[in-house]
């Protein structure tokens, strides 16, 4: 075989996903282990789901309906905007990618943020792009230098809205003010993966940001049923936008992108609010008692609008990660995010979170941290 490998494509290193349960009970000979490393909902989707995809497996010999007319309706109504300003994808991820796709030719620059979530850059290398990445400054986002790297190449910017990993966010006025100096041929996509979990007081109003109502720059918000919805495994997220900006991404998409379960499945989740408030509810208690928890074993929480938190361990974040493989709990090294003393957790059950304190408190003694 004589393969002939872009270097673009030869220089991707893939995305590092959380470590699946599966694979380490498999690789350690364990059971009983516990994920909190990819910021999933740990108490599972909504009965309510799982009763629809029940009655929706018998029709799984029909192709879906590619334009998800239902569910684009259920989540027009609950956000209040058109159909025609929706986008959804196999998990937000996919809209990001239609993003890149549709607007980033060779030698089209993307602007985005270190660390944040990491695929942005890599759909934007497959296309040939280049990545201008700012460092965070103070655990947020630089507004200041993004808009000093902004040259007439820029195509994309991209800001993770509480970032992923830091939990950080940007206030609405500071916002507001930096999309007022962006060029208006430069599309800003705001990912709201973790919106759901931010202090309302501090959250964007979609409705003038999409309508552009104000002649500048447009914005794209991503939203995720991953995160608090529990849908991780279904996978499905949408984009708001303009419609024109929509209907580019629409002739970039495969025709049935969101299979049948996801769209039976995310509708289901629209309608289960009481479960959803249960999850942002008990998030954040979980949130605080771990902040707590790790505070009592002598490391540092940063506070966070989502449902992780970076912990300073005050040794080396990597050795933790693999003792607490050791002790079945899956957590996230921040060294390949440029943080080699944190690490990054996920609320779990409480169950979990106190399983998971006590193996901290059991490795930072081992590891002799604090
Ligand atoms: C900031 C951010 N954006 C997007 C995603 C992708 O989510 P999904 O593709 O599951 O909707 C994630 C996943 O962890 C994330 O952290």
């Amino acid at each position: 075989m004589k393969l002939i490998i872009p270097d673009n494509i030869a220089s991707i290193t893939p995305y590092p996903p959380g470590k699946p349960i599966d694979e380490l009970e498999r690789e350690y000979g364990i059971s009983d282990s516990i994920k909190l490393a990819s910021n999933e909902n740990p108490w599972g989707p909504s009965p309510e789901v799982v009763g629809a995809l029940r009655l929706e497996l018998s029709n799984l010999n029909r192709y879906p309906d590619g334009s998800c007319y239902y569910l684009a309706q259920a989540i027009a109504s609950k956000f209040e905007v058109d159909p025609a300003e929706i986008v959804l994808g196999n998990g937000s991820n996919e809209v990001i990618e239609f993003l890149v796709k549709a607007f980033v030719r060779e030698g089209d620059e993307v602007i985005t943020s270190h660390p944040s979530f990491l695929m942005y850059q890599k759909f934007v290398q497959v296309r040939g792009g280049i990545n201008h990445i700012v460092p965070l400054r103070g655990m947020k986002h630089d507004l200041e230098t993004i808009r000093e790297t902004i040259s007439a190449k820029t195509r994309l910017i991209f800001i993770d809205n509480p970032n992923n990993p830091t939990g950080t966010i940007i206030e609405p006025l500071e916002l507001h003010s930096f999309l007022g100096k962006v060029p208006e041929t430069v599309i800003v996509v705001l990912d709201e993966a973790y919106v759901d979990f931010m202090d309302i007081s501090s959250r964007v109003d979609p409705h003038p940001l999409i309508r552009n109502s104000e002649d500048r720059c447009p914005v794209v918000l991503l939203r995720t049923f991953s995160k608090a919805y529990g849908l991780s495994g279904l996978r499905v997220g949408f984009g708001l936008m303009a419609r024109e900006v929509a209907s580019c991404l629409h002739k970039v998409r495969q025709p049935f992108n969101i299979n049948q379960l996801a769209q039976v499945g995310a509708r289901a989740a629209l309608e289960d609010e009481d479960y959803f408030q249960q999850t942002l509810a008990k998030t954040r208690r979980g949130l605080s008692v771990l902040a707590a928890g790790v505070e009592k074993l002598g490391c540092i929480s940063y506070p966070s609008q989502t449902n992780f938190f970076l912990i300073d361990v005050r040794g080396n974040g990597d050795d933790l990660y693999r003792a607490m493989l050791h002790k079945g709990v899956i957590i996230r090294s921040m060294s390949s995010y440029g943080f080699p003393d944190f690490i990054r957790v996920t609320v779990g059950t409480e169950e979990e979170n106190t399983r998971f304190l006590a193996a901290l408190a059991d490795c930072l003694a081992d590891l002799g941290y604090v």
